[in-house]
């Protein structure tokens, strides 16, 4: 965390890291449990951030909501987030199990973005949950982790380029092509699927 992140974070910052770190070691540990193998693990990585205090006040400032870190623990689900990229389609689903049988915190939403795409072609597996807080009144605070497939991320992080760029043009054309590369990739995911089911009943 850097010290504007620090300074922003005040009393909560230490407990917001310490959360960052659990859910960590508990995302390890699922994969873990699913397998060691290199060549049979779910995940190609995972990430866990904390949001950092400037893209924090930005989303507090669009939402109309005080620019504090209260705020932001009060009402967002992402101060705290991870990312678990993996190979297949099918791992998803598989870390979803271990996510909603976990007891270090509570799934409170699923929002399946792959079997309801967004309609710009956004396909991720997000689920919401509730951890324990216990810092300066609060609680309880909610948590995201994002689940996606190296193709879903890859096209993910482009998609998010184009929505930070002031002054584009050919806007239409990019979003079409963008649409055109998800359907493609989501296609591409179910038969790399397929073909993965296969060699592993041979
Ligand atoms: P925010 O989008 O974060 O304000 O929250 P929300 O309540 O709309 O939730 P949603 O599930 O739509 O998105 C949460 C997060 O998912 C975002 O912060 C992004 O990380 C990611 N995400 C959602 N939609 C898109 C998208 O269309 N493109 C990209 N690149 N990322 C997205
Ligand atoms: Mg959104």
């Amino acid at each position: 965390m850097t010290s504007q992140d620090r300074q922003f974070y005040g009393i909560y910052a230490d407990k917001l890291i310490q959360i960052a770190a659990m859910l960590e070691e508990e995302i390890n540990k699922m994969l873990d449990s699913i397998s060691t193998d290199p060549e049979l693990a779910p995940a190609e990585h995972i990430k866990c951030r904390i949001k950092s205090s400037d893209s924090l006040k930005e989303k507090l400032r669009k939402n109309d909501l005080p620019e504090t870190a209260e705020a932001g623990l009060k009402n967002l689900s992402d101060l705290v987030g991870a990312r678990v990229i993996t190979h297949f389609v099918g791992d998803i689903y598989d870390v979803l199990r271990l996510i909603e049988a976990n007891n270090s915190w509570k799934v409170i939403k699923i929002k399946d973005y792959i079997a309801n795409m967004k309609p710009n072609g956004y396909r991720s597996l997000h689920v919401l949950m509730t951890v324990p807080f216990g810092v300066g009144g609060i609680d309880t605070i909610d948590t995201e982790i994002q689940l996606r497939t190296i193709a879903m991320d890859c096209w993910a992080s482009l998609e998010h380029q184009l929505k930070y760029k002031k002054n584009i043009r050919n806007t239409a054309l990019i979003e079409g092509e963008l649409k055109r590369c998800a359907d493609e990739m989501a296609s591409t995911d179910l038969s790399m699927q397929t073909i993965r089911d296969l060699i592993r009943k041979e």
